[in-house]
């Protein structure tokens, strides 16, 4: 039996909470459990305690988990079946529990509720927001399984299906017309960028691979797809992994056993590049070596990606004896992959060795290669983000698992700590999970209607000072993490980190915090920044007045991961989550700095698309829309409810080839709000920046034409205003002309004198036609009669 070690390369960022501990210090720790009590939605099946089978969190925020749960159905064979329900429910960070089942047995056949050599056909990946990636098989016909076809579905947390992907045919395991399930799937560094899945060709250990490129419309298109030929032929001791790289690509880490050596390869593939590139990681030169175990992830205290590799030696022996701990390894057929690190031998004994530190850059290159810690027979070893990995023994003792722990620090130091619930004992698929502030949740055993998760909080096992940003990376920042007094409009941020770097390419995004729904300010893209400075540590950015634009509001910026790259090794540094930087702007008085200003008129203009979209929508579609943008700007600005409306006016613009002008006003407010004078200064800096402000994200502002921005145009009285002392012309210029056409009139009231009349009427004609050419071409007159 062949066995494949497959670990999702979680977390990318750290969080960590304590400062390293004395040696010798004894720690402990802490737990909590959360419950939840199911009701049976299916109701001719069995009322069986609801198990949870999986917990997976989503990659950019760790507060929020899909756990997957079935009840039990019945049992044939080895292999537990489920009830066919996909049933996953969403755990956010506040204790919330969103209920998703999935009732669509058309589409997700029984097949996949049969768990199969322990494995479960279908496996749940969080990718972002609210978007989960479900795989399974399908099948023509469910009695032969060549016509088996794995799928992967996106469903968002309604259950409806977003989109289903084809994953092509499933392979058949060697020797076996049984199908089993074989897929490996990691999320990009960035997961909206996509996913790489690895599925083994049948009686191989050669791989076929398909990226998936950036999601678009719930669906993700395949970008590139390749088979790559391993040279390893020994089927029983495989071991492979896959891994998201800092330079948004991935890695196939996997180990190759020669006759008198073993090797650890990584398979490179760049995002959206067909050809893969192999690189050596280690060599063991010693005979009848073998790979037990593969787990990598990115390095979260020091540059590049890390993996832990568990090395046993083989013994053969002609009759297999029952003397070691290692025969107890059975594969349980309930246990998940992860729980299976080595196969059963039938007449060969391992004899465990030590444990592979490996340290590597996205090139390939390998900074560091180590024999660490002793390996123990069935342990599999799980990097933690605040740095040190983590020796994990399973035991199943049916129907549960036993938990045993080994912590080691970042100097492969065994950690001392007092664990007064060990072993930790779990439900019996061995489900769990470790977040990225170091928290384990694991699975308890469940007999009744609910199911509950053990939260184990592990210390943190590296030097570092806990700088409060979740990424060991940075040192400081301006504004510095929960400060409240930064200036309003302030143009300028800073982070220092603690290595020199220079920019990469990924965005930094600035959130105002508000009851409502976060509020994207601005976005700073560091491959198409200007005025983004990278000094030797520090980056300096620089900010619209719009943006820090609330006094006494609370904001948050978000880092994506490759925002700014190490510039020694070139390799990209992880980004600063949701929520870990957060500050507030000070609470000033903004009303006393200007003065009264009165209403303000002025358009804006849709883009060519905008109005073509526009020219297809029915007059009280326009409507609801020309209101949406309205409330969607009163939201971007941001400005109080009403200030901010349109007369429902529009018109197209002549000037260039035909798009859609509408119109605005602002209304004056004098209180201790915006004046409009500034709503419109910043109306209009958020349209010109569009493509890196609010606007970008809106559903109706996306129309708006940045190059355009908001155009004020003037009020009557503002009109009369300006123009005053021609008004005045105007007027006395028709008093003499009405004079004179009396006195002619009265001088000879027979005679023809409308002649001066006329001259008179001419000449107003042509003042009009001059004040206009002259004054209000600029303006938009007649958007206010047109529709
Ligand atoms: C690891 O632990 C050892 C012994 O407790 C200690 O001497 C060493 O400083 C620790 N290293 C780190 C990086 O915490
Ligand atoms: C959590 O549950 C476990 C097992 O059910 C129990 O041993 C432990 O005391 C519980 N912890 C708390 C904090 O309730
Ligand atoms: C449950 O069983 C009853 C009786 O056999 C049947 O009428 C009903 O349709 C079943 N309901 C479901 C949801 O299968
Ligand atoms: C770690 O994250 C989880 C999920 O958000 C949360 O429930 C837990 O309280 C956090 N632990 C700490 C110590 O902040
Ligand atoms: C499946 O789910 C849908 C929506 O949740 C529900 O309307 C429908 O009745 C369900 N079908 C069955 C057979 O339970
Ligand atoms: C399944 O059936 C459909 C339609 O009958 C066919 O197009 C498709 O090729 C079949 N797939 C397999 C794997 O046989
Ligand atoms: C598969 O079958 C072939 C011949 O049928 C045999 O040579 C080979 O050893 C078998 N492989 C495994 C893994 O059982
Ligand atoms: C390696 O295994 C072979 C059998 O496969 C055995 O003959 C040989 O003695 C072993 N070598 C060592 C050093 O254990
Ligand atoms: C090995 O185990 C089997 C069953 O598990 C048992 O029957 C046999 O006696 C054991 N042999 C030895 C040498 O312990
Ligand atoms: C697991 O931990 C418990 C408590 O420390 C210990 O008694 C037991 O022997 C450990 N099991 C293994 C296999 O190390
Ligand atoms: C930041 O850098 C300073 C100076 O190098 C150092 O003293 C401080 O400990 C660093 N802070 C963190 C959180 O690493
Ligand atoms: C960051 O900005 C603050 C405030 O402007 C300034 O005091 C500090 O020196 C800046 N740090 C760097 C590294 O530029």
């Amino acid at each position: 039996m062949m066995t494949l070690f497959y670990n999702l390369a979680i977390v990318v960022i750290l969080i960590f909470f304590l400062t390293s501990l004395p040696p010798g210090f004894s720690l402990a720790i802490e737990y909590s459990n959360f419950t939840y009590t199911e009701t049976s939605n299916q109701a001719n099946l069995t009322e069986n305690p609801p198990h949870v089978l999986a917990i997976r969190h989503y990659q950019n925020d760790e507060s929020t988990s899909i756990i997957h749960i079935g009840r039990e159905n019945y049992v044939t064979g080895a292999n537990l079946c489920l009830e066919q329900r996909l049933l996953l429910r969403v755990l956010q960070g506040n204790g919330n529990v969103i209920e998703i089942n999935f009732n669509n047995t058309e589409e997700i056949q029984e097949i996949n509720f049969c768990y199969i050599n322990g494995k479960n056909p279908i496996n749940i990946y969080p990718l972002f927001e609210q978007y989960i990636l479900v795989s399974y098989v399908h099948a023509n016909d469910t009695s032969d399984s060549t016509t088996y076809m794995d799928k992967g579905m996106v469903i968002d947390w309604s259950g409806n299906i977003l989109s289903i992907i084809d994953f092509g045919p499933s392979f058949l395991f060697p020797n076996s017309t049984t199908w089993e399930p074989n897929e490996f799937i990691v999320n990009n560094i960035v997961p909206r960028n996509g996913f790489l899945r690895l599925s083994r060709v049948r009686r191989t250990n050669n791989f076929e691979w398909r990226q998936y490129g950036r999601f678009n419309h719930g669906s993700f298109s395949l970008l590139q797809n390749d088979r790559f030929i391993t040279d390893s032929t020994d089927l029983t001791n495989f071991q492979v992994t896959v891994l998201q790289t800092l330079d948004n690509g991935y890695a196939v880490i996997y180990s190759n056993k020669l006759f008198a050596s073993a090797r650890i390869y990584a398979m490179k593939l760049k995002f959206n590049e067909k050809t893969a590139i192999k690189f050596n990681l280690y060599e063991l030169t010693q005979p009848n070596i073998t790979i037990t175990g593969i787990f990598c992830s990115v390095d979260y205290v020091y540059v590049g990606h890390l993996c832990i590799a568990s090395v046993a030696r083989t013994i053969v022996s002609q009759t297999p004896t029952n003397t070691t701990a290692i025969t107890t390894t059975t594969l349980e057929p309930l246990t998940t992959p992860v729980t299976v690190p080595f196969a059963q031998p039938t007449t060969s004994t391992m004899q465990a060795l030590f444990h592979l530190k490996i340290r590597f850059l996205s090139s390939g290159s390998v900074l560091t290669a180590d024999q660490v810690a002793t390996n123990e027979n069935s342990v599999t070893a799980r990097t933690l983000p605040p740095g040190g990995y983590a020796l994990i023994l399973q035991q199943p003792f049916k129907p549960i698992i036993y938990f045993n722990f080994s912590l080691y620090n970042e100097s492969n130091q065994l950690v001392d700590y007092s664990f007064p619930i060990n072993p930790i004992i779990s439900n019996m698929f061995g489900a769990f999970d470790i977040l990225k502030n170091n928290t384990m949740v694991v699975a308890q055993n469940e007999i009744s209607t609910i199911w509950s998760l053990m939260s184990i909080q592990l210390p943190s096992l590296s030097l570092y000072h806990y700088n409060g940003y979740g990424n060991f990376y940075v040192n400081t920042t301006y504004p510095r993490k929960d400060s409240d007094n930064l200036e309003v409009n302030c143009n300028k941020i800073n982070i220092t980190f603690q290595d020199p770097v220079s920019f990469a390419d990924g965005n930094l995004s600035i959130y105002q915090i508000s009851n409502q729904g976060d509020i994207l300010r601005q976005i700073i893209n560091s491959k198409n920044c200007n005025n983004c400075i990278a000094n030797d540590n520090a980056v300096t950015l620089f900010i619209y007045d719009s943006t820090f634009n609330v006094p006494g509001a609370k904001y948050y910026i978000q880092m994506d991961n490759k925002f700014v790259q190490n510039s020694i090794y070139d390799e990209a540094i992880l980004g600063i989550d949701p929520y870990m930087w957060i500050f507030q702007t000070a609470n000033v008085d903004i009303s006393q700095s200007s003065s009264y200003a009165g209403d303000i008129r002025g358009i804006i203009r849709l883009t060519k698309s905008g109005t073509q979209y526009f020219r297809t929508m029915s007059n009280s579609d326009r409507d609801a829309f020309i209101t949406a943008l309205v409330n969607e700007l009163t939201v971007i600005i941001p400005t109080e409810k009403g200030r901010l409306s349109s007369n429902g006016h529009y018109q197209l613009d002549a000037t260039v080839e035909s798009q859609i002008l509408i119109s605005f006003s602002i209304k004056a407010k004098n209180s201790e709000k915006f004046l409009s004078t500034l709503v419109s200064k910043y109306l209009n800096q958020l349209i010109e920046n569009g493509a890196y402000t609010g606007i970008s994200t809106g559903t109706t502002t996306i129309y708006l034409d940045y190059i355009y921005g908001f155009q004020q145009t003037q009020s009557l009285s503002e009109l009369f205003e300006m123009h005053m002392i021609k008004f005045i012309l105007l007027f006395v210029g028709i008093v003499i002309f009405l004079m004179l056409f009396m006195f002619a009139r009265m001088k000879s009231p027979e005679g023809d004198n409308l002649i001066i009349l006329q001259l008179g009427t001419t000449l107003f004609r042509f003042v009009i036609f001059l004040m206009f050419v002259f004054t209000d071409s600029k303006t938009i007159p007649s958007l206010q009669i047109s529709r």
